[in-house]
């Protein structure tokens, strides 16, 4: 038996991304963002679903360009602090004691100390109501060595992202691996 609790976005887990724009004045800033994820493999796409009212809005409209950067548990204070203070009265990056490093193919920062960035690039904006879903594509993305495999792909475990549940408002550890996609389906007998 299920109970109705209401029409809300109950989707678990969702990423937290930490959204890094310029604004006008060439001021580095991030925002956390945990409404979205990926939208195309081809070309590779990501979204975000941004208020207009907090400051990364303007400065990802103007420069149409943004990096998303997936932090360690390590780091979930510093993500928190960058999702609940706005750019437009704080720098976060001297907050924390981060360092801004300027992407290399979008016109937008990133923080060095923030394991996994993808450097975006703003291809589609769709107004929703509350929040505008900004589609960008992937320009390039710059790993630790730490998160690398020996084949050099991302090792989940290494990067340990922080996974985030809308509505209870919760931080969230990732475990281990239950399988391998596509192959685990494959195994049943029969
Ligand atoms: C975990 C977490 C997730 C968040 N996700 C979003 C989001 O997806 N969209 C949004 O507009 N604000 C989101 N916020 C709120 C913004 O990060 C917050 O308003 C921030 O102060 C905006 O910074 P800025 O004014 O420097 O752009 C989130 C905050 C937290 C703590």
């Amino acid at each position: 038996m299920k109970t109705s609790i209401g029409a809300k976005t109950y989707v678990f887990p969702t990423p937290v991304m930490l959204v890094g724009t310029y604004d006008r004045k060439g001021r580095p800033n991030l925002m956390a963002a945990a409404w979205g994820g990926v939208c195309c493999s081809k070309p590779p796409c990501v979204c975000i679903a941004l208020r207009r009212a907090t400051y990364t809005y303007g400065s990802l409209v103007e420069r149409k360009a943004f990096t998303l950067g997936f932090a360690s548990r390590e780091q979930v204070a510093d993500v928190d602090t960058i999702g609940t203070c706005s750019g437009r009265s704080e720098d976060k990056f001297e907050l924390l004691g981060w360092t801004p490093r300027k992407a290399e193919h979008v016109d937008a920062p990133y923080a060095d100390e923030v394991p996994l960035v993808l450097e975006c690039e703003l291809v589609h904006t769709l107004e929703l109501g509350l929040h505008t879903l900004f589609v960008g594509e992937v320009k390039d993305a710059l790993a630790e060595d730490g998160i690398l495999d020996a084949d050099g792909q991302i090792d989940v475990l290494a990067l340990k992202p922080i996974a985030y549940a809308p509505i209870v408002r919760s931080y969230h550890a990732v475990g281990g691996s239950l399988g391998s996609s596509f192959t685990l389906g494959k195994q049943r007998g029969g």
